[in-house]
């Protein structure tokens, strides 16, 4: 039995659990913080379980509580443009940094969630009508998440920061309260099921976008990847973090600060 007050409580059994989820969904949920932990711990309250057989029992046979579970922890909320003022120092001075003559961008949203990210970076380069078409690669670990992504119909809420002539140019109302993303849009990313824990890097991006995914993340686990986005960077490629993230030690794994937020691979 779990107790209801500690979901610290029988770590045997917890240790058992992450083990068959592992096996069940690919993720490894010892990469996460502890409040991974006391998360899943709190939907058991809210269905009202108290062991973690039962738990596992119920996500392995029921499809939607299963996709309950995966969204309730890695909590993929999100929206277009979020963080504005970064959004615009991406186009008026990073995207310019990092284009070059001879080649297309090669860019990556890295935790993608349900596509936003992806589709406001594409919409800024549609704006700056660079030439040689960028490339936009965008993962997530949740295949739900991917599968909403690749639909693109928003609600209206998402929409919040959309500049107006990019909701006339870029968006087609589909009623009231939902949005539907332009073919033009659609096609320019490429969405990608991939795990930034246990998966490989592609590598000679000019451009990574890695935001609101780390914090979940245990320091090492975090500070690895780091390591990984530098390696999958071409030097002078910039990586762009979170409104409450920082690189500590960023000089150390070969990294510039160049305005806070993005930092710029020197070598
Ligand atoms: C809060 S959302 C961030 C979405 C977007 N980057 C933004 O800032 O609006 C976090 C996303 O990270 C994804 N994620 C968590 N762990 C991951 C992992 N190991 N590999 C890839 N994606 C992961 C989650 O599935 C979720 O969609």
């Amino acid at each position: 039995m779990v107790s209801k007050n500690d979901y610290t409580s029988f770590p045997r059994e917890y240790e058992e659990f992450k083990k068959k989820f592992f096996e069940l969904s690919g993720i490894n949920l010892n990469s996460y913080k502890h409040q991974i932990h006391r998360r899943v711990h709190m939907l058991m309250k809210k269905w009202n379980i108290d062991n973690y057989d039962e738990l596992f029992r119920l996500i392995s046979t029921d499809k939607g509580k299963y996709m309950d579970f995966l969204n309730y922890l890695t909590i993929n909320v999100s929206e277009f443009f979020r963080n504005p003022e970064r959004f615009d120092t991406l186009e008026k001075e990073i995207i310019p940094m990092v284009m070059r003559p001879d080649r297309s961008i090669k860019a990556w949203s890295a935790g993608c969630a349900t596509g936003e990210e992806p589709y406001s970076l594409a919409m800024v380069f549609e704006d700056l009508k660079i030439s040689k078409t960028p490339r936009i690669l965008a993962t997530d670990i949740d295949r739900d998440a991917l599968e909403k992504a690749k639909k693109g119909i928003y609600e209206a809420k998402q929409l919040q920061n959309v500049k107006p002539d990019r909701l006339r140019k870029y968006f087609l109302k589909k009623s009231d309260n939902l949005y539907e993303v332009s073919q033009v849009i659609k096609n320019r990313v490429n969405f990608k099921r991939h795990d930034l824990v246990l998966d490989p890097f592609d590598k000679d991006f000019d451009l990574i976008l890695c935001r609101n995914v780390v914090i979940y993340l245990e320091r090492e686990v975090k500070e690895k990847l780091y390591r990984k986005f530098r390696d999958a960077l071409r030097i002078g490629g910039v990586l762009m973090v979170g409104n409450t993230e920082q690189i500590f030690g960023y000089r150390e794994l070969g990294f510039r600060s160049i305005k806070p937020f993005f930092y710029q691979r020197v070598k």
